[in-house]
């Protein structure tokens, strides 16, 4: 006999999207049930994705700094030599620490985990193993998984995916990153820090497709100074005997690999979940139909992050997790899908929010766009950062700010305050009379918000 347990709420999927909406629930009074699959909370972005990659980059860029730049700084280290086993060691102790701390959160709110894989049996019931859970809302979360190419299917040692490039056992000799999107430029940057020869094979005409061609023409010509081979407009055909094959038009590209990243986006992760039988539809892209406020076909079923359209980006998810479980406790829950900021975390690193300026301008709006150099800032070339620029485009009649793309160090926090003038409908000239510190990279934000009016201080 299965044992059968209620609750107000039942989360699928223990991710960014799934855990903080069950906290949110457990905050508002809500009793609330976590399903998980894997050991451990946190999903993909906690165990495989943000948070370990985001490590590797730390160590690696510690590495490099030793390696290359240590002696300018008048620091002699003598010879510098990389210890994989502790870097990884490193990156695993950080993804212990942060799953831990999910764990315990979610013990002090008083939420129960459930360890297994849910698969529903109505709208308002899910078996785990042999038992049942019953709650009137159910929220799915479940994230998604690799896309795989149909003729080079993972295999775990030569042909893998983020999740196994996140833990070579020794650097890669040759190693090929098919698909130039975020994981491509990061794990790409991440194993050519640490010696070995990466190429990234893009099939569109340029890497991170989604920012403005400026900023691409940039970052991709000081990736490439970086050592990362970079090959766009390329067909991947297959992988046999030591060669990933390629065509770009009538021509045949090779290249030797002892190891091949696939990363060519992500799927949304539905399976086994049995959705028809609680009434759950698909979209024409086989992500769960969703209407403005996440409630899928199903009565009280409703669901969040990389499983419905939009962003596949945990702190979209976390907002729609939020907001769902404010929803589900009668409270006006809030998200502005405008202002998802987008962050590639190289280095430099990308960041992105709202509009760019090739967007603007193909979509006709008239527009005024501020750029500044980090070259012309005070704080970033005492640091070696002047790599880059911080661009702002406002709207030509209201000097309302439409979007921002940012290249730089750090560009991943001096985006943020972008995002806040935005929430609140800031102009240009609001960011430009904020007062920022000195010195600081966030002036060069106030720089180009006054370029905006072509009124840069420190800039002609
Ligand atoms: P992506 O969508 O960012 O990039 C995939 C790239 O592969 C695209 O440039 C695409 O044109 C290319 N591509 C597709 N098929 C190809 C083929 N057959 N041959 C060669 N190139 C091909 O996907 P990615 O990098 O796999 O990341 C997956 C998801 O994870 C994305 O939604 C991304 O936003 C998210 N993510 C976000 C990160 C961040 O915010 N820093 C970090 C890592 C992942």
């Amino acid at each position: 006999m299965s044992s059968v347990s209620s609750f107000d709420l039942i989360v699928i999927g223990a991710g960014p999207g799934g855990y903080v909406c069950a906290f949110r629930a457990a905050q508002l009074g809500l009793k609330v049930a976590l399903v998980e699959k894997r050991a451990t909370l946190g999903g993909t972005c906690l165990n495989v994705g943000c948070i370990p990659s985001k490590a590797l980059l730390a160590s690696s860029e510690h590495y490099v700094f030793a390696k290359q730049h240590a002696a300018e700084h008048g620091v002699k280290l003598g010879s510098v030599e990389l210890d994989l086993a502790t870097l990884l060691k490193k990156k695993d102790a950080v993804v212990t620490k942060l799953v831990g701390g999910v764990a315990q959160l979610a013990k002090a709110r008083k939420i129960t985990v459930v360890t297994g894989a849910a698969s529903f049996v109505s709208a308002n019931t899910v078996s785990v193993g042999d038992q049942q859970l019953t709650a009137k809302n159910i929220v799915i979360a479940t994230g998604s998984t690799p896309v795989e190419l149909p003729f080079m299917k993972f295999d775990g040692q030569t042909i893998v995916s983020s999740d196994h490039a996140i833990n070579f056992p020794s650097v890669p000799k040759k190693l090929v990153v098919v698909g130039g999107g975020v994981i491509g430029v990061e794990l790409g940057s991440v194993w050519a820090r640490l010696g070995a020869d990466v190429t990234v094979v893009e099939f569109l005409p340029k890497i991170i497709a989604t920012y403005d061609d400026d900023i691409i023409r940039n970052f991709t010509r000081i990736i490439q100074k970086q050592g990362l081979k970079i090959e766009v407009g390329a067909k991947v055909t297959g992988y046999a005997n030591g060669i990933l094959t390629a065509e770009r038009g009538t021509e045949k590209l090779s290249f030797p690999a002892d190891k091949v990243l696939v990363a060519v986006g992500r799927r949304p992760f539905t399976d086994s979940l049995g959705l028809d039988k609680a009434g759950v539809q698909l979209d024409e892209k086989k992500r769960i139909k969703v209407d403005a406020h996440l409630k899928t076909t199903a009565p009280g079923v409703w669901a969040i992050g990389d499983v419905v359209a939009g962003p596949m980006l945990a702190h979209k998810a976390e907002e729609d997790g939020v907001a769902v479980a404010e929803w589900i406790a009668g409270k006006h829950g809030h998200i502005n899908w405008d202002l998802v900021p987008g962050v590639v975390y190289t280095d430099p690193e990308v960041a992105s929010v709202g509009l760019g300026e090739d967007q603007a301008k193909a979509a006709g709006i008239a527009i005024n766009v501020g750029k500044f150099n980090f070259a012309a800032n005070g704080r970033a070339i005492a640091a070696d950062a002047t790599d880059g620029y911080v661009k702002i485009i406002a709207d030509a009649k209201t000097d309302k700010i439409l979007g921002a793309q940012i290249l730089g160090r750090n560009a991943g926090e001096l985006i943020s305050e972008i995002v806040t003038h935005m929430e609140y409908g800031g102009s240009a000239e609001d960011l430009a009379r904020t007062i920022h510190a000195h010195p600081t990279m966030s002036e060069a934000v106030k720089e180009a918000a006054l370029a905006v009016s072509k009124s840069a201080l420190h800039a002609l």
